[in-house]
């Protein structure tokens, strides 16, 4: 199933803006979190408890990859965002994570001095 889709650009953003300058995203735009190790983008998700597939749609149109840390309610996990080969190429991550019930914080921050690649949007699935 495709899941609940929620736009980076309605997300709490630390260190960076909203921008539609590269083709190919969904909704109105994309996070483009500045440059630096720290910034990061926050999305409040509302869950079922239990078991779920997070999927991470981004963009790198550098060919370094840039790792982030996924923070699920504080549990954090680190996830390389490998290069997609343009910045209008944009690729899916999933990872499991487990919900609770109510609200989510989901947030993805950079552990480099690149910075997160852009974000277009998370979906969760059960
Ligand atoms: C370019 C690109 C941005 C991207 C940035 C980066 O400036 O146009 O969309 O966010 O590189 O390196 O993060």
């Amino acid at each position: 199933p495709p899941g609940t889709r929620y736009e980076a650009e309605n997300a709490t953003i630390s260190q960076g803006a909203v921008e539609s300058n590269h083709a190919g995203f969904s909704g109105t735009g994309f996070v483009n979190g500045d440059n630096v190790a720290g910034s990061y983008t926050e999305w409040t998700v509302s869950g079922v408890a239990g078991a779920a597939t997070l999927r991470v749609r981004y963009a790198n149109g550098t060919t370094t990859s840039r790792p982030a840390t996924i923070a699920v309610n504080g549990s954090t996990v680190t996830r390389d965002f490998p290069g997609t080969g343009a910045w209008s190429t944009w690729a899916t991550a999933s990872l499991p994570v487990t919900l609770n019930a109510g609200s989510n914080a989901i947030r993805i921050t950079a552990t480099t001095a690149n910075g997160n690649p852009n974000l277009d949007y998370i979906e969760v699935a059960p």
